[in-house]
């Protein structure tokens, strides 16, 4: 498994939980901007979960697409950004219509399936279904 966070001061304090949980010896954790280290990882993922800085939702989503089996699962948190998505566009905060553009993303795309979990701030589940 790996995680990456941008914020180095939370490092620390999630290697503890790891440790607590025996598994520091499977998480990679890596420290700095997820658009600049998901290319470099070279891996396949059963499932990745996007929960960072809205903006950049989508392009986490096409660096990570082709590093996921078909049959895996990429999840995504906040899609309905406290129910502002739903607001007329310009009614709708800057993060607010990244994750609409995120969800329209997904509901175009022929290469998964997908469900909305409105849990929340709302879970997008999406299985990919097609390379
Ligand atoms: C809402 S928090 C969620 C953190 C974690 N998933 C959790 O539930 O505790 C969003 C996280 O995204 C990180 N973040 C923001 N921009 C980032 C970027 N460009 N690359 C990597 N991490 C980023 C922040 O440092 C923050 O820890």
């Amino acid at each position: 498994m790996h995680t990456i966070d941008i914020n180095e001061e939370l490092q620390d304090m999630c290697f503890r939980y790891i440790c607590d949980a025996g598994l520091e010896g499977r998480i990679t954790q890596h420290i700095g901007r997820a658009e600049n280290i998901i290319p470099e990882l070279d891996d396949m993922f059963d499932l990745v979960f996007i929960d960072a800085d809205k903006v950049n939702y989508c392009r986490y989503y096409d660096q990570v697409f082709d590093k996921v089996r078909v049959g895996g699962f990429i999840l995504a948190d906040n899609v309905l950004y406290d129910g502002e998505v739903v607001l007329p566009h310009e009614q709708q905060s800057k993060n607010a219509k990244a994750m609409h553009a995120y969800n329209e993303k997904l509901r175009n795309d022929p290469k998964i399936e997908h469900v909305l979990l409105p849990v929340r701030d709302g879970i997008m589940i999406a299985r990919k279904t097609k390379e």
